[in-house]
């Protein structure tokens, strides 16, 4: 079974208090988000391999380690996930980025994929799916068996904000994941809107109403 991590690190949750605030304009929300993936990414990224390598320093040689090529998939579901994308490719610049499209349907909450372009290599990189809200789970399901039939193995995801009903959902469908979450919230409201979360992330990221 898949593990679920809820980070608890003050600079997180400092940084998703702002984000959950309504009085966050569209600029300083899209700054934090970016600044939140990548402190995410910091931890997400701990058990990857090292190995030892040799260097010269200006004074002699050293016995360093260096990260062992492990290749990086990012797979952002549009259009939220967009917005993490960048703080990730910070501390992991040679990550390919595929992209998933998936709405919502409003009245039934299903998912629906109207885009997908994945790097054509998937089945060789641990996979990062990425969007910052993690609701009834549909969208994150139905993403990662997108990248899964188009060859991804090695499969992590990774949130903002996740309401239960998400996560448990998540981990039925796709137990080999590991769920990255910055807030654990209480539950999901009539509308499938995460409560407190942070309200349509979509619109708040590029300021669409
Ligand atoms: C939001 C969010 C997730 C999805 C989560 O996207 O970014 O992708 O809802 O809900 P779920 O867990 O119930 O599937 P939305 O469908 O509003 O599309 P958008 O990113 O284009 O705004
Ligand atoms: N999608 C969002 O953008 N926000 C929610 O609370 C739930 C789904």
């Amino acid at each position: 079974m898949g593990k679920v991590y809820v980070f608890d690190h003050p600079l997180i949750q400092h940084k998703l208090a702002y984000i959950r605030d309504i009085n966050t304009g569209t600029k300083e929300f899209r700054e934090l988000v970016d600044e939140v993936a990548s402190l995410m990414a910091f931890e997400i990224t701990r058990d990857m391999p090292l190995e030892e390598v040799e260097i010269q320093t200006p004074v002699s040689t050293a016995k360093v380690k260096m990260l062992s090529g492990k290749k990086v998939g990012i797979v952002p579901i549009l259009r939220a996930g967009i917005g993490m994308v960048d703080g990730i490719i910070k501390l992991i610049p040679a990550a390919k980025v595929g992209h998933v499209g998936l709405y919502r349907d409003p009245e039934t909450l299903q998912p629906v994929e109207y885009y997908a372009k994945m790097p054509s290599d998937l089945a060789e990189r641990e996979c990062i799916v990425v969007d910052p809200m993690l609701a009834t789970g549909g969208s994150a399901i139905e993403a990662i068996r997108s990248i899964k039939k188009r060859g991804a193995v090695n499969i992590k995801f990774m949130c903002l904000i996740a309401a239960p009903e998400g996560v448990d959902a998540l981990k039925e469908a796709h137990p080999d994941v590991d769920i990255y979450i910055a807030g654990l919230d209480e539950k999901l409201n009539e509308h499938g809107y995460i409560v407190p979360g942070l309200g349509d992330a979509g619109d708040r990221l590029f300021g669409t109403k």
